[in-house]
């Protein structure tokens, strides 16, 4: 509602920050008032008990009016423009890929050699990731950082960022990098200040004296790399206390019940936008609030952060969307969205990690009755707002959708759970993936797994025993995999080396700094002189990389892809095929997909029953035509092969 007050202090802070609100500013003035008291009530709500309250408020303003004073106009422009446009962010013609720069391409000044390559492929968006200073080592992939504005020397300087966005940005490339909002590297300088005593920065953790607390909390805590880093809490001897590292004992997990750290971190979230982020990936914001007897994961103010975050960037920086990394139960995922009043105001990503770990579900039962068991929940996504679709990134595959999901097929969830584990680590003698387990709890025998999209779809195996039939069989599976996840509805996110199905890159057990975190298997370095063979004429290389080119080219040219809740799934008339439907007023897609071994057969009754049936349908993957027959006449899809069909 319309408050005054702060109508008048948005208005008297913005002119003593020289803002010219009369004229050049207007807009972004119109859109501060516009939004200062959802600022105001979300801030209270969080933060209105604190005894510093009101003069923090005051710096959450400045820090707003700070962060547009500082935006480059030319990324004010682009803000107008993708307000002109409107969720510019749901379009079929954005495909991205995530790739760790130094084992991509060495630095980021080479990135920019590299963008012809992204071209080729039809790729437009980049995540880089984590690029930002963290102790060799201790650095979790970049995820433990140490200095958020410093770009680690071994990828090169802030500048070559600064370079490169540039460049990306006129080639109208779009960039996402990562705020690793929940916790900082154990050398970051406020835990630096901290371990020497400094109760300002001690402040910015949880820190207890003893474990009676820890003890407490550790009740209701789950572990998340039990393995490597068993438990929540780390001793820290120079300061002689407990601090709480829910991920490795080198990440210090951030005190949000203090409004300080919020807007330190908010600050630098505005510093990422200026540099020309357009989707900002918010690592784990699950975990950013943790309350004693709770899990401290998921819960409600971590949602009013979120949507306290999206709040302030839709005011100073609005051209950057927000993607919220949390990979937890499906119905917790959608909260991300937000809810009630906040309904698609509070991320505007987030992963369908639930899609993405039962599409492997489905490849290895050869049964796509789980993935859609799960899916009157992941269509709940709120119009406005989007997935990033995959089928592979950095991080291990959780098993985390519903047991009852998997109750519902006949399976029981525990012998389930354990088939795919075996089936995906290789355990299991007669299958073709090889991957491994990752963060066994050893209490609970729950575990994720690793492997890359290549290796888990057997192409590891079938290259060692030089089977051609095996190859071709795990080709398919992989462009089965990707397909899939390109044409659901969402922003596709390619994990680098998929598109030419780079296997499993053991290499990282050779380093201390790596060997105790199997994802590394999964995170090739790139051999250029490989990637060369994506040229070369009836190279695996080059069928992967043309397969994953077409696809992506078929998607930018058919509009109806693009994510505006057009989704609906097909009757399961055949339990092995995974069937939806994209429409739009005057257009629709097919998209059908085989995950078993052998042919499968669909009644063409499976076309008539959305509106009127088509006569004849245009499959985009094999440039053919069919007629569409009597309902006791089939489509015949080839094992481990799809459709694309469009009614003609
Ligand atoms: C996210 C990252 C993961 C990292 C964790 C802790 O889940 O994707 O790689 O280990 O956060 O920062």
């Amino acid at each position: 509602m319309y408050n005054y007050q702060l109508h008048q202090q948005i208005t008297e802070s913005l002119q003593q920050n020289e803002l010219d609100i009369a004229g050049k500013d207007n807009l972004f003035y119109t859109r501060f008032v516009a939004n200062t008291s959802a600022i105001s009530s979300l801030y209270n709500e969080l933060y209105g008990h604190h005894a510093k309250s009101k003069e923090i408020f005051s710096s959450l303003i400045e820090t707003i009016s700070n962060g547009y004073k500082k935006r480059p106009d030319v990324l004010k422009s682009s803000d107008e423009e993708k307000e002109i446009q409107g969720h510019w962010f749901l379009s079929n013609e954005i495909t991205g890929m995530s790739l760790y720069v130094d084992r991509f391409c060495g630095n980021i000044k080479n990135m920019e050699s590299k963008l012809d390559y992204f071209k080729k492929l039809g790729v437009n968006f980049l995540h880089l990731m984590p690029i930002f200073e963290s102790p060799q080592g201790e650095s979790d992939g970049g995820y433990a950082v140490s200095d958020f504005r410093k770009v680690d020397e071994r990828f090169g300087k802030l500048e070559d960022l600064i370079h490169l966005q540039k460049k990306m940005s006129n080639e109208k490339m779009y960039l996402m990098l990562d705020i690793v909002l929940n916790h900082t590297s154990h050398r970051h300088e406020w835990a630096e200040k901290a371990k020497q005593g400094d109760k300002k920065y001690q402040d910015y953790f949880y820190m207890f004296d003893d474990r009676s607390i820890p003890d407490q909390m550790e009740r209701t805590m789950p572990e998340i790399f039990p393995e490597s880093s068993p438990g929540n809490f780390t001793y820290v001897e120079e300061c002689k206390k407990w601090v709480m590292t829910v991920f490795h004992n080198y990440q210090w997990d951030l005190n949000y019940s203090n409004p300080v750290v919020f807007i330190e971190m908010l600050d630098t979230i505005l510093f990422y936008a200026n540099l020309g982020v357009d989707i900002l990936r918010i690592d784990a914001p699950a975990f950013i609030w943790k309350q004693l007897g709770t899990g401290c994961q998921n819960l409600p103010q971590a949602h009013l952060i979120l949507r306290l975050i999206k709040q302030c960037v839709q005011v100073a920086t609005p051209g950057m969307a927000l993607l919220g990394e949390a990979i937890v139960a499906p119905k917790e995922i959608m909260k991300y969205f937000g809810t009630g009043l906040y309904t698609a105001k509070e991320c505007d990503f987030a992963y369908n990690a639930t899609q993405m770990a039962l599409q492997w579900d489905a490849l290895a039962t050869g049964d796509t009755r789980v993935m859609l068991a799960a899916q009157h929940e992941i269509l709940q996504k709120p119009f406005g707002t989007s997935w990033i679709t995959y089928t592979r990134c950095h991080d291990d595959i959780g098993l985390g959708y519903d047991d009852y999901m998997i109750e519902q097929t006949g399976y029981n969830p525990y012998e389930h759970r354990k088939f795919l584990k075996n089936y995906y680590s290789g355990v299991q003698e007669d299958s073709p993936a090889r991957g491994a387990l990752f963060s066994v709890n050893p209490k609970t025998q729950d575990a994720r797994i690793s492997g890359s999209l290549a290796s888990l779809c057997g192409l590891e195996k079938a290259l060692q025993e030089n089977n051609e039939t095996d190859i071709d069989l795990s080709v398919r599976k992989i462009l089965l995999m990707q397909a899939q996840s390109f044409f659901i509805g969402g922003l596709p996110m390619i994990f680098y080396g998929d598109e030419l199905g780079y296997t499993n890159d053991y290499s990282y057990l050779q380093d201390a700094g790596k060997s105790y975190d199997n994802r590394w298997m999964h995170r090739p370095v790139i051999d250029w002189q490989k990637n060369k063979k994506v040229d070369v004429e009836e190279t695996l290389e080059q069928r992967i990389f043309s397969s994953t080119q077409k696809l992506i080219s078929i998607r930018k040219k058919l509009e109806v892809v693009a994510d505006h809740k057009n989704l609906n799934w097909l009757t399961p008339h055949n339990i092995h095929i995974a069937g939806y439907l994209r429409s739009s007023a005057d257009k629709k897609l097919y998209c059908l997909f085989n995950f078993s071994n052998e042919a499968a057969y669909l009644t063409w009754f499976a076309f008539k029953e959305h509106g009127a049936a088509p006569k004849k349908l245009y499959d985009h993957w094999q440039d053919k035509y069919y007629d569409v027959g009597y309902n006791h006449e089939f489509l015949i899809i080839e094992p481990y092969s799809f459709c694309l069909l469009e009614p003609q």
